[in-house]
């Protein structure tokens, strides 16, 4: 009797000593994303991760992963959903599977500035985005901007006609795929990480993206003109699991979104600074020639991409393509 009590104490403590020990473990976040540390998003990562870690000693670690160094594109949706990682911020384009009219942000020559964007993504329509995959497991915690797309290639590309019969690296998008179709030519979808071999190598002659994309993995140097075409966005959903987040500690999970609105006003600002450098590292590196678009040029381009629109109308709404033309006027 004695021996079985006893038995059944050391069993209890040891028990609650291994609730206390697990109680005293951080939450681990990992936050896997596929850009370098000096570009937009890269640098919110790290942010949210100081801030997290300042805020909430002991009890939250973030783990950045960069460059694809944990899950790259295609898989890190899949590895969100299985619980390997708990933060991802993809860009826009990489959601159709999960919500189609996330597509819209793929749209070309869609909004006119960056603060367009932000008063599309700030408004009820953009916040609705947000909160549209939950069903799938996904919550969006935020909006992040990186900017507007440019587009290069191995010739000289001014006008529509030169983009024909060139093959051109385009996200795992329906919309970017078509938008180099209505201007004939070949759109592969390959992964940001394969981007700088792929035009090394000549699987593909041309790409599209922003200046701290191109700058940072060195895609100017296997690029010999970028055209200032502005044709399109390069933005991000802070994305994580729905269960996960919902299950965290109510302080935590409150203190968590406070840091990531504050460093989601902080990305957006620091943006186009940071394309802008990045523009003028290309431009000094002397590896690439930087060819601007005239106005009729750039409606040149407008008028043959336009058909995209109406193509992709039925999957994303009309009104919320109707809603993101309205962010056009301030
Ligand atoms: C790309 O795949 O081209 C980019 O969107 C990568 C990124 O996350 O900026």
């Amino acid at each position: 009797m004695f021996k079985f009590t006893a038995k059944a104490l050391v069993c209890a403590l040891s028990l609650s000593l291994a609730g206390l020990a697990q109680a005293a473990d951080p939450i681990i976040i990992k936050f896997a994303h596929v850009v370098a540390d000096n570009t937009p998003k890269g640098q919110g990562a790290l942010m949210f991760k100081k801030l997290a870690e300042e805020r909430l000693p002991g009890r939250v670690k973030v783990e950045v992963y960069p460059n694809s160094s944990l899950f790259g594109d295609g898989k890190e949706m899949e590895a969100l959903l299985l619980g390997d990682v708990q933060m991802l911020a993809p860009s826009l384009a990489k959601f159709e599977q999960y919500a189609k009219p996330v597509q819209i942000f793929d749209l070309p020559f869609l909004f006119d500035d960056m603060a367009a964007v932000d008063r599309f993504q700030q408004g009820p329509a953009g916040r609705a985005l947000l909160a549209s995959m939950e069903s799938k497991n996904i919550t969006g915690l935020a909006y992040w901007h990186n900017g507007m797309k440019v587009m290069s290639a191995n010739k000289a590309v001014r006008e529509p006609k030169d983009a024909r019969g060139l093959k051109f690296r385009v996200q795992a998008s329906a919309v970017l795929e078509e938008q180099f179709k209505v201007v004939r030519a070949n759109p592969r979808k390959m992964s940001f990480a394969e981007v700088y071999q792929g035009l090394q190598t000549g699987v593909v002659n041309g790409t599209e993206n922003t200046w701290s994309n191109y700058y940072s993995q060195k895609v100017h140097e296997v690029q010999k003109f970028i055209t200032e075409s502005d044709h399109g966005l390069i933005d991000y959903m802070v994305i994580t699991n729905t269960t996960f987040w919902n299950g965290l500690p109510e302080d935590v999970r409150s203190e968590l979104s406070k840091i990531m609105a504050e460093v989601s006003v902080e990305v957006n600002r620091q943006a186009d600074e940071l394309n802008r450098v990045a523009k003028q590292d290309i431009a000094k590196a002397g590896t690439t020639e930087i060819i601007e678009l005239t106005p009729e040029q750039r409606a040149e381009w407008r008028e043959a991409m336009k058909p995209v629109w109406k193509k992709f109308e039925g999957d994303i709404g009309a009104d919320l393509i109707q809603a993101a033309q309205a962010a056009n006027q301030n």
